[in-house]
């Protein structure tokens, strides 16, 4: 299992790499130094970047190396330095490069410390030529030290706010106050660049101005401006330029240097950060600790199938679910739009892969999450760092995204499924009270204090039902502000989702599935709900109900709870096969109450969910499957398109985005992968096969510029854009370990399923190494013969040694299964 990625760099290919510690430091850092460093929206270091942000090095983390009297910069930027070789190097999560020329080598580490507010470099200069060398280094990072919103709000202002101290080893920044959103506020935090070195620093240069000097950023003429410390000025912008004392090198002699950017508050002190990060051992050191604590996390689950590199990009996949709980949607560059936080899908989705990694925490997440649902069916929208905190929506703008209540079920079943813990569904949890009533349509002036707490199955009843019925003129779920895709948000009068009306109707026959494996004789529901599951009461007489709530049960029988869902789920099912025209199913009504799709285009959506929904029957699976891919298979760019190009859509801004890019028929990730989790379902493994591999294959391409794992979506070109953090990785994960290596649970049962084809295996063999009842197992997949999905079965199945059942409700820890061919009787 390699993480370790090395390669020669051709350029600027827009590569960049994420490096956190768990207790909120980010950074975002490309080989050439550029990327921002934040603990959060309001405490950037670095100034924050955008995707262009990439090629402009300046406000990065810049050295400047004065060899001989001529100036070099480790970012790159000088006309003669456009040959150097540069070599890339990767792993968890550090990231070094390599610049090589005629005169020097310099070999730049840095991660971020595990225990520490601290983003951290080890510079090694090398003389690289055959003359002495009078080398001076010079730090060159300037220090934005304030809150994003401040780049085009006060941007001048709050530089006035800065008081910029010089002290040993430092330039250090603390604002007097904070002006952003929330008002003005006393500030507390404080922003450091610290750097040292066996070489003894010559002094420091700490605004930008005294760094410029009537140059720029890309030719300072304020080198030779040192102040020495201790040293005090305010209200300027900041640069935490410190400098070493010039150096004689020899040919082959070399300098090392180590620096930081850190953040820090009133309680954390950068005196010991630098002690102890800014020396060899202690960077070494924490060098080490980062690359081991990634590792043991990763290697819960693992893979090897179809090739090295294939079987590598996996692995690094297991990584991005754990980086989007960290980073939510905001803090890399392509994510320019979040603040932290995360959305409401996302959050359950992310938790998929937290069950498959077995993680402790995951029963109480589900639980505190639940605490976001409103009693008319709706959810907060935005959860904040810490669990259990909601806001109704970001930018206070409230909105219903009508797929929101179908997601949390999704992950309940396979927590359920993985663990057996069906008690959960009756833990008890509040609802979440705030001025928005009647799936946020309406909202009243006092917000009620009700204690009132349900089970998580009243939850997720109440979150299904009103999804489901909360129905258009054409009788399927009305789409509101967007479902799953963000961009679909101008249809809020007419559209409506028939792809998530698939997903509601198959919720419906889950949690009824699931009530009778209760063995409950009644199930008790706060009143209104009861009533609208009966059918005395509509939906608005509910909301009306829910807006004035009063605490009354009602204890409907257990067999009545699951008729009622059954016969709601079986005529919807028969109504949509009725959306499955011209061998593929629509999957939206727009704006203007007309079906989305005409007689040559589809949408992915609707396909996906009616898979994944087992909604469609085999016929239709087998006609959409060869449809779509004749409609939006790609194999040059990465697989499925997302839809057909619409000249007229009247759905929302996604299609005012060019064709072919994010939501607009790019070949979207997670949709694809979604759609190829379902053709496994349906045993159309070829296809989502080719659906989900070709997407990693084209991630393999040097062009694509996606250093590992897999990116949120690739455009026309075939170039993969919003790296790391996509939900894409938790269902690539899910697939892989659900459907292709087949590891099926059913409430605390496994039974192995593989769905492996004959280009899967290397050597005769596959296997995944993964989480099951607590602890980590292997299991390897033996396939002497060769033979393909279809053509094998299991064999034999040998645990540690001894041959089993193809039934665990808990297993060992070596699982070898043999594959031979079906016998089929005559
Ligand atoms: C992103 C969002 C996700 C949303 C999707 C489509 O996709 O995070 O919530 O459903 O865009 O608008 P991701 O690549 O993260 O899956």
């Amino acid at each position: 299992m390699a993480y370790k990625k090395i390669m020669q760099l051709n350029g600027n290919l827009g590569y960049y790499f994420p490096l956190f510690n768990k207790h909120g430091f980010r950074s975002s850092i490309s080989p050439f130094m550029a990327g921002d460093a934040k603990r959060d929206q309001h405490r950037f270091a670095l100034e924050p970047i955008s995707e262009l942000g990439l090629y402009v090095h300046g406000l990065g983390r810049n050295v400047i190396f004065n060899i001989n009297n001529e100036l070099y910069f480790l970012n790159g930027s000088t006309e003669k330095q456009q040959h150097d070789e540069m070599t890339l190097e990767i792993d968890l999560l550090y990231q070094k490069v390599t610049r090589k020329s005629q005169i020097y080598t310099i070999e730049t580490t840095s991660y971020v410390a595990i225990d520490a507010p601290v983003e951290l470099h080890q510079v090694v200069y090398k003389n690289h030529s055959n003359v002495n060398q009078a080398l001076i280094v010079t730090t060159a990072i300037p220090l934005y030290a304030r809150s994003a919103d401040n780049m085009r709000d006060h941007r001048h202002v709050t530089s006035l706010l800065n008081r910029i101290m010089v002290e040993e080893g430092r330039v250090t920044v603390k604002p007097t106050m904070q002006f952003d959103e929330r008002g003005h506020q006393i500030n507390h935090t404080s922003y450091h660049v610290i750097a040292s070195s066996d070489v003894k620093i010559n002094g420091y240069i700490p605004t930008i101005d005294q760094f410029i000097n009537g140059g720029s950023l890309a030719f300072p003429k304020g080198l030779n401006n040192i102040i020495q410390n201790p040293y005090h000025i305010d209200g300027y912008e900041a640069m935490g330029g410190i400098q070493f004392e010039k150096v004689e090198l020899k040919p082959n002699e070399s300098f090392t240097c180590y620096y930081g950017i850190s953040i820090t508050e009133a309680s954390e002190s950068i005196e010991s950060i630098q002690k102890k990060y800014l020396n060899k051992v202690g960077f070494e050191e924490g060098l080490n600790q980062v690359n081991q604590s990634f590792k043991e996390y990763s290697n819960k689950l693992q893979f090897q199938l179809g090739d090295q590199p294939l079987s590598d990009r996996m692995n690094w996949m297991v990584i991005q679910p754990m980086l989007r709980r960290y980073y939510g949607n905001s803090f890399l560059p392509h994510h320019d739009y979040g603040k932290g936080g995360k959305g409401w899908r996302d959050l359950w989705q992310d938790l998929l892969s937290l069950i498959m990694m077995g993680d402790d925490h995951v029963k109480e997440t589900l639980v505190s999450n639940f605490k976001g649902v409103r009693l008319d069916g709706s959810n907060a929208t935005i959860i904040g760092e810490k669990p259990g905190e909601f806001l109704a929506d970001r930018n206070k703008i409230v909105r219903v995204w009508s797929d929101h209540g179908a997601w949390p079920l999704l992950t309940v079943k396979q927590y359920l499924d993985e663990t057996g813990d069906l008690a959960f569904l009756l833990e008890k949890v509040t609802y979440f009270h705030d001025q928005y009533t009647h799936y946020t349509h309406q909202t009243r002036r006092d917000i009620p204090k009700i204690t009132y707490q349900g089970t998580i199955l009243e939850h997720l009843l109440l979150q299904n039902l009103v999804g489901f019925l909360h129905q258009g003129e054409h009788g399927y779920t009305k789409l509101e502000d967007a479902d799953w895709n963000d961009g679909l948000d101008m249809a809020k009068a007419l559209g409506e989702t028939i792809a998530f009306t698939h997903f509601y109707t198959n919720n419906l026959r889950i949690l009824a599935d699931l009530i009778a494996s209760l063995h409950q004789e009644e199930i008790v529901l706060y009143q209104a709900l009861g009533l609208l599951l009966k059918g005395d009461i509509d939906l608005n007489q509910y909301f009306n109900q829910a807006a004035s709530f009063e605490d009354t049960l009602i204890h409907m029988k257990r067999d009545d709870v699951i008729d009622k869902l059954k016969n709601l789920a079986n005529s919807m099912k028969e109504k949509l096969e009725k959306a499955f025209e011209d061998q593929r199913f629509q999957s939206y009504y727009n704006e203007q109450g007309i079906l989305l799709d005409t007689k040559d285009t589809a949408n992915l959506t609707g396909q996906a969910m009616a898979l994944l929904s087992h909604t469609a029957t085999d016929e239709q699976a087998l006609l959409l499957a060869k449809r779509i891919k004749k409609l939006l298979f790609n194999e040059q760019i990465g697989g499925y398109h997302l839809n057909s190009r619409y000249p007229d859509a009247h759905m929302g801004r996604a299609y005012g985005f060019a064709y072919h890019h994010k939501e607009n028929g790019a070949i979207f990730s997670h949709m694809s992968v979604m759609y190829a989790y379902g053709l496994y379902q349906y045993n159309l493994v070829s296809y989502g096969h080719d659906a989900a591999f070709t997407l990693l294959k084209q991630a393999e391409k040097e062009h694509s510029g996606v250093l590992v794992g897999i990116p949120e979506y690739f455009n026309d070109l075939g170039i993969g854009k919003y790296s790391y953090l996509t939900g894409s990785a938790s269902w690539f994960l899910k697939l892989l370990r659900e459907q292709v290596f087949g590891l099926s649970f059913d409430l605390g049962v496994l039974t192995l399923k593989p769905k492996l084809k004959a280009c899967d295996f290397i050597d005769y063999k596959a296997n995944i190494q993964t989480v099951l009842f607590n602890h980590t197992v292997k299991i390897t997949y033996h396939n002497p013969k060769a033979l393909d999905f279809g053509q094998y079965e299991i064999a034999k199945i040998v645990v540690d040694g001894m041959t089993t059942d193809n039934h665990f409700r808990n297993i060992g820890k070596h699982v070898e299964v043999y594959l031979d061919e079906i016998l089929r009787s005559i």
